[in-house]
């Protein structure tokens, strides 16, 4: 029987989400990789109790993370039923819908078909009576935005989700989306989009609009994968995500020049006393519009050390010079397509 430390929050720091009443832990757990049927149901345990204890009160999910699609919700579900179902009121669960998840023409995208059975069937897998917050996973182009939002105002007004997010979407169909929202009296909540050091697309102009209108954002990928850690520095190891065949960390990503912008990113975070993958998450929440770092693990060492860079969110000016000298955009972000309209 699971019991959460009586210290847990005491050791997080939460940031205001947007304009809303919620604060979001500075670190959030993704489950994409890792939390499927490739793994033992006791290792989960160990990562999501280890997690709750340290005060990150939210998980994020989506109706196709596993493998196979379908699983890290159906495993969320036994643990979210059981072991921690007396810390419901204290967690943020959040799923999206709009990748693919089933055959056939409405298993994916934006339509308002696809949109309801995704988040009705997401709720059934997790055993849950709402989630906290729901997403577009994708704009889609060939659905008028007027039917995903009639979508998602059924799950809000419906009380199935209680908040309502976006991912992906550029400056432009953010600003159309909170409006078409905001018609129907709904608040837009939180905008996902990925972002790291190498990844850095949203400084163009979205997260301007993003604070503008004051919603949150919670920033996916924070380590590229994994690219800004140590483990790329001289090869790729066999136990990686760049290794795992059925991952999105294409080998074609590691360029020579994305491991020598890697490098040199790593000698500044030792000067700092953080590892890259330390700084890495710290830098992502140097911006205050940015509300949490959603950052995913393999195992309970990575969420250790992942989460020590709470011990030096700091950096000086000349810091963010030089990082900024050295972060060059590394052409790794794999979700361009959904903001380039
Ligand atoms: N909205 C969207 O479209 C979207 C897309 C992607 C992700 N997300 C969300 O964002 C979450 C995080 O994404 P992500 O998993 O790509 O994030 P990430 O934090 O950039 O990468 C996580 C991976 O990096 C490696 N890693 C983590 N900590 C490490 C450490 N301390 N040292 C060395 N390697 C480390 C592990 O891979 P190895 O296997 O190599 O060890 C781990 O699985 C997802 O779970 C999901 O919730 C959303």
């Amino acid at each position: 029987m699971y019991f959460a430390s009586s210290k847990r929050y005491s050791q997080m720091v939460y940031r205001k989400c947007g304009s809303s009443g919620i604060s979001l832990p500075l670190i959030s757990l993704g489950l994409w990789h890792n939390f499927g049927n490739n793994i033992s149901l006791s290792k989960i345990k160990k990562i999501l109790f280890y997690a709750f204890d340290k005060g990150i009160t939210h998980f994020d999910l989506a109706n196709n993370y596993g493998p196979p699609y379908g699983s890290t919700e159906t495993n969320f579900g036994k643990i979210i039923s059981k072991d921690l179902k007396k810390y419901r009121d204290e967690l943020i669960i959040s799923s999206k819908a709009g990748y693919d998840m089933w055959e056939g023409p409405y298993g994916e995208w934006g339509s308002k078909k696809h949109i309801i059975a995704s988040c009705d069937q997401s709720l059934k897998r997790m055993k849950l009576d709402y989630l906290d917050i729901f997403y577009s996973h994708r704009f889609d182009p060939n659905t008028p935005l007027e039917e995903t939002v009639d979508a998602l105002e059924s799950i809000y007004r419906s009380g199935k989700a209680l908040y309502i997010g976006i991912s992906s979407y550029s400056s432009k169909k953010t600003l159309q989306i909170y409006r078409i929202l905001k018609s129907k009296k709904i608040n837009l909540f939180i905008h996902q989009p990925s972002y790291s050091l190498i990844n850095r697309w949203i400084e163009k102009d979205l997260i301007k609009t993003i604070k503008k209108l004051k919603i949150g954002c919670i920033v996916f990928s924070p380590l590229a994968q994994g690219m800004l850690s140590d483990k790329y520095l001289k090869n790729i190891p066999v136990n990686s995500r760049a290794n795992d065949k059925t991952s999105y960390l294409d080998k074609s990503l590691i360029t020579k020049r994305n491991i020598k912008i890697i490098s040199e990113l790593n000698k500044l975070a030792l000067r700092r006393g953080q590892t890259l993958s330390q700084m890495a998450i710290a830098w992502t929440l140097y911006n205050e519009t940015i509300t949490s770092s959603l950052v995913g693990v393999k195992n309970l060492s990575q969420l250790k050390e992942n989460l020590k860079s709470l011990d030096n969110l700091y950096f000086s000016k000349d810091e963010i010079k030089n990082i900024n000298k050295n972060a060059k955009d590394g052409n790794i972000n794999i979700w361009k397509q959904s903001s380039s309209y």
